[in-house]
């Protein structure tokens, strides 16, 4: 990691697997879906999905019904979607930065992105009463970046970002994580709640591109292209 001023860097530990899978693993479910689903009787862990949802197979896969979506199938579907990484940053007394992979363009002509934030994140609750924000897209070498900013054991304030060099946004000041592919500055244009996630919609006022490679996540594992 980049030291900041000349300061030893707390060490960016890179969290195992299971400290961010939690994510994708509901609570109190076990590991092995097909132990689960053979301990009660079910050949495999198909066969106990369709009897729980009145799904049918297709093709060897479990149709589920719209009206009761697994948890642990959706995150494992959604989680199939190839994704970069980001991290969320927000300037101020209260500097924050939370890795997120739900980023998206939305608009060139006003130049539009957005984010979704969980509902129970500290970001979220940044992100309602703030009115700027900035996205730094990971490169393939910044992936203890990724683990360390969703680790929520992390230091709180400024401090969480004494592990790496940031450099202040033109515009609003936001801090942005130097040796990113992409820096997008952006002031909050549009929040819409959605569930369990608010879509925080914001309008490009500044923007920084380097060449590389991206960081990647899929099925719950950090990649890269090895291209570019
Ligand atoms: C690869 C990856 C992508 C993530 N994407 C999101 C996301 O898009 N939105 C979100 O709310 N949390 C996302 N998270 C989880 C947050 O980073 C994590 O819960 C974090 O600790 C929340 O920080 P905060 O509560 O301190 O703001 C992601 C985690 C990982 C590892």
């Amino acid at each position: 990691m980049i030291p900041d001023g000349g300061r030893p860097p707390p060490p960016c530990r890179r969290p195992g697997r299971s400290e961010f899978l939690w994510r994708l693993r509901p609570a109190g479910r076990p590991k092995n879906r097909n132990l689960e689903g053979r301990a009660r009787g079910f050949r495999s862990e198909a066969e106990a999905d369709e009897r729980a949802t009145g799904g049918g197979h297709v093709s060897g896969q479990v149709v589920r019904s719209a009206q009761r979506v697994d948890s642990r199938a959706l995150r494992d579907a959604f989680a199939s979607f190839a994704t970069g990484v980001t991290v969320v940053t927000v300037g101020g007394p209260a500097a924050h930065g939370m890795t997120a992979n739900s980023f998206a363009s939305v608009s060139l002509s006003p130049p539009l992105l957005l984010v979704c934030v969980h509902s129970k994140a500290q970001m979220h609750g940044l992100l309602a009463s703030g009115t700027a924000f900035g996205i730094s897209v990971l490169a393939e070498h910044q992936r203890d970046l990724a683990a360390y900013f969703s680790n929520p054991g992390r230091p709180t304030g400024m401090a969480q970002f004494r592990c790496t060099a940031t450099v202040p946004g033109s515009h609003t000041g936001v801090p942005l994580i130097a040796g990113a592919l992409a820096h997008f500055e952006c002031e909050v244009r549009n929040r819409y709640e959605a569930g369990d996630h608010t879509i925080v919609v914001g309008h490009v006022c500044s923007l920084y591109r380097s060449g590389g490679s991206p960081l990647l996540f899929v099925s719950g594992r950090y990649g890269h292209t090895g291209t570019h």
